[in-house]
């Protein structure tokens, strides 16, 4: 264990506070138990936290079980329609009233004494009521606890801060870069199936980082898709592009170019005349010549959208991924992988796109296994004994400043390989880490601000 201060924060993150805006971050925040502690208390307690797309729960009485860190959620929709979100915990004894992954309820009973709570939450059954509890018990007051749930574009947040600002307010601005993947049509994106989801030892932050806009890593990493022809770019234009963050607010998309593609290159048809019908001038404008993009929404929320061929050398067809980073642990993860597919599209549409994300995206996808090689290995290290004294290098676009005439919000810089949104992440993440439970973290204190923000993050 590294020493902590009086209030529990580890020394090197109080020390990160300086460090940042100079572009070096302690190694040790990759992994370290009381990093973890501190986030599950001040970064999950408080933040916006993906639980599920609606189209997993399209009926009424459909469920999935998520977990905002070591909370499971049942979240289930009710006859009327609306979405709920509950602790998985029984009020009784605290027993999981829930043990599916998935599946449709109108009630669930607990299996330890059998109370029964409607799928709304609300306790309806209660054994021996009448001769235990001489009908005393005031049974409204012990419903399953309620998640604060919002919804955007198909995606359901939920948040343990009863006093947390809206999920529009969160998202800040951010929302212009979410459409890109979120609304490929008037229908919007549906899910193909349920998350692909697998166990590794790896930090949360390097991997929601690295889908905030990781260009650098891409022709290294994924070599031999650049040298088999399995997606159109090259070593000699492929840091080309934008890079965009929402100050304060850590939500940072890095926008891939290449030049000479046609606009909307690598979609199908039907979902190109989609977006023209769904995306604004502005997000047409940022979006058209793009290769790929790729996103993470504050903290643990990613977006990757990029051409893949299953044949190497054909053109391929640009697939989407959502996936959530859930931390499970100190430098461990749950991987919940989805693929999102437009829902106006035909099914051989949707089949083709899966088949193309599973091959670089699913679990024993190519670009997955070459990820998780890095992933884990850092993370591991980054664990060892001597990280607490060692700081990493985050100096890329240190003294760049934001593109003046960029038609979407936040802070846009070309081109697309930077460190700047990885510097913003971590100052954003480290705002929530220094502020106690109880107090509002302040937007306009993120330690790297090198452009004015207002208190509300916004540029
Ligand atoms: S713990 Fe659920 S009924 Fe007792
Ligand atoms: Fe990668």
């Amino acid at each position: 264990m590294q020493p902590t201060n009086a209030t529990g924060v580890p020394d090197f993150l109080e020390r990160m506070r300086e460090t940042l805006p100079e572009g070096r971050v302690p190694a040790k925040i990759f992994n370290d138990p009381n990093v973890y502690a501190l986030e599950r208390e001040r970064v999950f307690s408080r933040a916006w936290a993906f639980l599920a797309h609606e189209s997993e729960i399209p009926h009424p009485g459909d469920y999935v079980l998520r977990w905002i860190t070591d909370n499971s959620v049942i979240v289930i929709r009710d006859e009327h329609g609306q979405i709920h979100a509950h602790l998985n915990r029984c009020t009784h004894r605290g027993n999981q009233v829930c043990k599916a992954e998935m599946g449709n309820a109108s009630h669930f009973r607990c299996s330890y004494h059998g109370w029964t709570f409607k799928n709304t939450g609300e306790l309806m059954g209660v054994p021996y009521y009448r001769e235990v509890y001489k009908e005393s018990l005031n049974r409204s007051e012990w419903g399953l606890r309620a998640v604060r749930v919002e919804t955007y574009a198909g995606l359901v947040f939920g948040t343990l801060d009863p006093d947390a600002e809206t999920l529009q307010e969160y998202l800040g601005g951010f929302q212009f870069y979410l459409d890109f993947f979120l609304k490929p049509g008037p229908g919007g994106t549906e899910v193909y199936g349920p998350p692909e989801r697998w166990i590794a030892d790896a930090d949360w932050k390097i991997c929601a980082e690295n889908f905030g806009g990781d260009g650098y890593h891409t022709p290294v990493t994924h070599q031999f898709g650049f040298h088999l022809g399995f997606y159109p770019s090259s070593g000699t234009t492929h840091f080309m592009g934008y890079a965009v963050h929402m100050p304060g607010r850590g939500h940072t998309i890095g926008i891939g170019h290449t030049p000479g593609l046609p606009p909307f290159s690598g979609f199908p048809q039907e979902v190109v005349d989609g977006m023209h019908a769904t995306l604004s001038p502005e997000q047409i404008a940022v979006f058209k010549d793009a290769r790929m993009a790729v996103g993470t929404v504050f903290p643990n929320l990613s977006f990757l959208t990029q051409p893949f061929s299953l044949t190497p050398k054909q053109t391929g067809v640009k697939f989407c991924t959502m996936r959530l980073w859930h931390p499970r642990g100190p430098g461990q993860i749950e991987m919940f992988s989805w693929c999102l597919v437009p829902k106006d599209a035909p099914q051989s549409v949707k089949d083709e796109l899966y088949r193309v994300y599973n091959l670089a995206f699913g679990p024993a996808g190519t670009f997955e296994q070459d990820d998780f090689e890095n992933w884990t290995n850092l993370s591991r290290q980054n664990g060892g004994s001597t990280a607490a004294d060692f700081d990493l290098a985050y100096f890329q676009g240190l003294d760049w400043e934001p593109l003046q005439d960029f038609p979407g919000p936040g802070h846009a810089f070309t081109p697309y390989v930077t460190e700047i949104g990885f510097r913003n992440l971590w100052g954003t993440w480290l705002n929530y880490m220094l502020t106690p439970v109880g107090q509002q973290v302040d937007r306009s204190r993120v330690p790297p601000a090198f452009h004015p923000v207002d208190a509300k993050g916004q540029p």
